[in-house]
Parts: structure tokens; C-alpha cells; sequence
């Protein structure tokens, strides 16, 4: 079995004073179980790098845990301003997201460079979170599942496993727009890329991998989406902030079946 993931996606936002969203975070979700004793899902914040060390403290004996936002493809050198996947281990990650539609337009991030980058997050035992996602112009010409396999092939490296990869479907046109795809279209893409998993690693290596869905995803449309074809959880950006807004989120991920 899978276990589900609610992941947070904090972006550029949050300094010092946004620790205490997550103290609260990491006091409603302790580590060991949920109120109705099942076992709770995986919570995952991806705070901005300068608050991962002090982040650490703040989750300590809960079920939440940390991650990067990206890495360099190399652990050390002459690369100003970038963040290697061992110095984000070092402050207290264990995941890092990859390949984010943000980092692909703002930094022209190709899937060849997102692959090099899962390799070194893996170096360093981090999880990967492998991002893929069509444009709406993408979308609007049918072309969304084409673009999503191209990403997902050239993204993922041949050593992916379900414990060291996890793929986030986020259309790109639903990210911080309040528009969400239907469920039927959330449905297609995340049966899609289970075959395409299952034709390229293998039922075993298929199985094990979680498959969450990010864009707009809220306190109000979480369950629902949980409740779709082989959605394993979500990548949430605005609605991770507040711990107020991310726990009801959390709880329909620890409700869903
Ligand atoms: P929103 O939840 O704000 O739409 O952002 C989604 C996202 O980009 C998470 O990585």
C-alpha cells in the first residue's frame, strides 16, 4: 500500500515568523497515528532553504516532514547562489522538489536537467518530487498527455523507485489560478502515467510510486480529488501556508480511502 502524502509547497514565502505555522502543523498531526487510530498520511513542507534548520525543530515527534524546493545537480562548488541536495539533507530534508513549472519557466529548467537533479537528490537520500504539467495552450490542443509522458520519460531516471521518487501532476494553467481540472480529467492523466510507470519500471516499481495532484488544491475540493483514480495525495502551494488552511486538507487526505 501506498502511503498517501500531503505535500506543502511554500515557495517564496516565509521567514522566521512563519515557524509558527508549523509548530501548529506538527501538533495537530503527531507522529504516531490519527484520532480514529489509523495510521496518518505523510505531511511534507517545503519551506524556502533558509528556513529548513530552524523548520526541523519546530516538527519534531510529528508526522511532518521537510523538503527542499530544488537542488544543484552537483553536491559542492563554484555555483553562487544555488543549494545542493546534501546541504538541504544536512538542514533537516528528506525530499526535494524537482522540475516545478515555476522553476521550468523562470529558470528554463529542461527534464534532462530535472533527471541530473533526481540523481543527486537521491546521492544525498532525499526524495525526489518530480513535477510535470501541461500549459493551457498545451491542454487546449489535446496535446496534455503527449507532454506529460515526454516530461515523465526524460524526467525520471532509470533508477527510480516507489520509495525514492514521487510524481506530482500539476497542470500549469491550475496552479494559483483557483481553476481546477475536472475530476475525470485528473482521472485520465494520473491513470495515464501509472501505465506509463507500469510500462517503463514495472508493476512492482508502479504500484509503489505515489502520484499526487497539485494546483488550487483547498480545503474544499480536497476530498473529492482524493476520492479520484489513482490521485495518492497533493502539492499544495497557497493553501499550505496557514496551518488553519492546510489541516482540513490533511484530514480529508487521512479520511480518504
Ligand atoms: P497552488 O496550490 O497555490 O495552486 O500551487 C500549487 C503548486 O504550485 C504547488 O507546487
Amino acid at each position: 500500500m501506498r502511503q498517501k502524502l500531503a505535500a506543502g509547497n511554500w515557495k517564496m514565502n516565509g521567514t522566521g515568523a512563519a515557524l509558527a505555522e508549523l509548530t501548529a502543523l506538527a501538533e495537530a498531526f503527531p507522529a504516531q497515528a490519527t484520532a480514529a487510530g489509523k495510521s496518518c498520511a505523510q505531511i511534507l513542507i517545503c519551506p524556502p532553504a533558509t528556513l529548513l534548520s530552524r523548520a526541523a525543530d519546530s516538527i519534531k515527534g510529528s508526522a511532518v516532514t521537510l523538503g527542499g524546493q530544488d537542488c544543484h545537480a552537483v553536491p559542492s562548488g563554484a555555483h553562487t547562489g544555488d543549494t545542493s541536495a546534501e546541504m538541504l539533507q544536512d538542514s533537516g530534508a528528506s525530499a526535494v522538489i524537482l522540475g516545478h513549472s515555476e522553476r521550468r519557466a523562470d529558470h528554463s529548467e529542461t527534464s534532462e536537467s530535472v533527471a541530473a537533479k533526481a540523481k543527486a537528490a537521491w546521492a544525498a537520500d532525499l526524495v525526489a518530487v518530480i513535477c510535470l504539467g501541461e500549459t493551457l495552450a498545451e491542454r487546449e490542443t489535446d496535446d496534455t498527455l503527449k507532454v506529460v509522458g515526454a516530461q515523465l520519460a526524460a524526467s525520471v531516471p532509470a533508477a527510480a523507485t516507489g520509495a525514492n521518487t514521487v510524481i506530482a501532476y500539476e497542470p500549469v494553467w491550475a496552479i494559483g489560478t483557483g481553476k481546477v481540472p475536472t475530476l475525470a480529467q485528473i482521472a485520465d492523466v494520473h491513470d495515464f502515467l501509472r501505465a506509463e510507470l507500469t510500462a517503463r519500471f514495472g508493476a512492482e516499481m508502479a504500484q509503489a510510486t505515489r502520484l499526487l495532484y497539485g494546483g488550487s488544491v483547498k480545503a474544499s475540493n480536497a476530498a473529492e480529488i482524493f476520492a479520484t483514480s489513482n490521485v495518492d495525495g497533493a502539492l499544495v502551494g497557497g493553501a499550505s501556508l496557514k496551518a488553519a488552511d492546510f489541516e482540513p486538507i490533511v484530514a480529508a487526505l487521512n479520511a480518504s480511502t
